[in-house]
């Protein structure tokens, strides 16, 4: 079987009304990272920042896969499909899809804030103060802040230099190491770039650009890819 890996970002989530980043009125227009989105933020206000996933989480169990994410899962009757995502949603994982790297964490997930490694499903919407890990350390989400290290790259990095194809769904590319990723594509594997503005990815031969929505363009590109097998 041939081996495709998605990378998507914000934008795939986007129609099922989750906001994006750096869209107009996207959450870094509402919000500033340096407040809810780094360690520091944490140690300043871990109760602002506690408040901001719980937000996001909240609005999370109200919203629902697209027509994106479920052309992704039917990908998946002729292909071996890895999903690379950006996103902190579990939308790919209620849309069916099976092999979904996180490189940015998972919002319904906790991890104590002095190791790493003790991760925690959260129940229901909140983490609060004093939920404390088994050693007794509070919560944080199990969200990669800027500066932090995301431990997933060199993992995705090798699924994208065994890709077959690349599709891209949904990211501005602005943030490394994730946007990086396109480098390590095979020089003349075919690579689909699906997003409805111009994103200036310009100079690569084998990069087919799709102007339009995921929910739109992800069914439309997967059947075509369907009919190839
Ligand atoms: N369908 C497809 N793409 C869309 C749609 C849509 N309906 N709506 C918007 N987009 C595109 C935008 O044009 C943009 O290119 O989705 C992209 C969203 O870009 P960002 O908001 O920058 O989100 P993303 O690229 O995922 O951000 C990367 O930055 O803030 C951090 O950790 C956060 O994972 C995030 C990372």
């Amino acid at each position: 079987m041939k081996k495709i890996v998605v990378l998507t970002g914000a934008g795939v989530s986007a129609e099922s009304g989750i906001k994006t980043f750096r869209d107009s009125n996207g959450l870094w227009e509402e919000y500033k990272i340096e407040e809810v989105a780094t360690f520091d933020a944490w140690r300043r206000n871990s109760d602002l920042v506690l408040e901001f996933y719980n937000q996001r989480r909240k609005q999370l169990m109200e919203v629902h896969p697209n027509a994106a994410h479920h052309a992704l899962m039917k990908l998946e009757e002729k292909f071996e499909v890895q999903i690379i995502t950006q996103n902190v949603d579990d939308l790919h994982e209620r849309a069916g899809s099976k092999n979904i790297l996180h490189l940015h964490g998972e919002l319904k997930k906790s991890r104590s804030t002095l190791d790493e490694n003790l991760v925690y499903d959260i129940e229901g919407w909140e983490l609060k103060k004093g939920d404390f890990c088994e050693n007794g350390s509070q919560l944080r989400p199990l969200i990669v802040w800027f500066g932090e290290a995301v431990p997933n790259i060199s993992i995705a990095a090798e699924m994208t230099e065994q890709a077959d194809i690349l599709i891209i769904i949904g990211t501005s590319l602005n943030v490394y190491p994730a946007a990086g990723l396109l480098d390590y594509a095979k020089p003349n594997i075919p690579i689909y770039l699906i997003d409805p503005n111009e994103l200036g990815v310009s100079g690569i031969s084998n990069l087919t650009f799709i102007k339009e929505k995921a929910g739109i363009g992800v069914p439309k590109l997967v059947e075509q890819l369907l009919e190839t097998v």
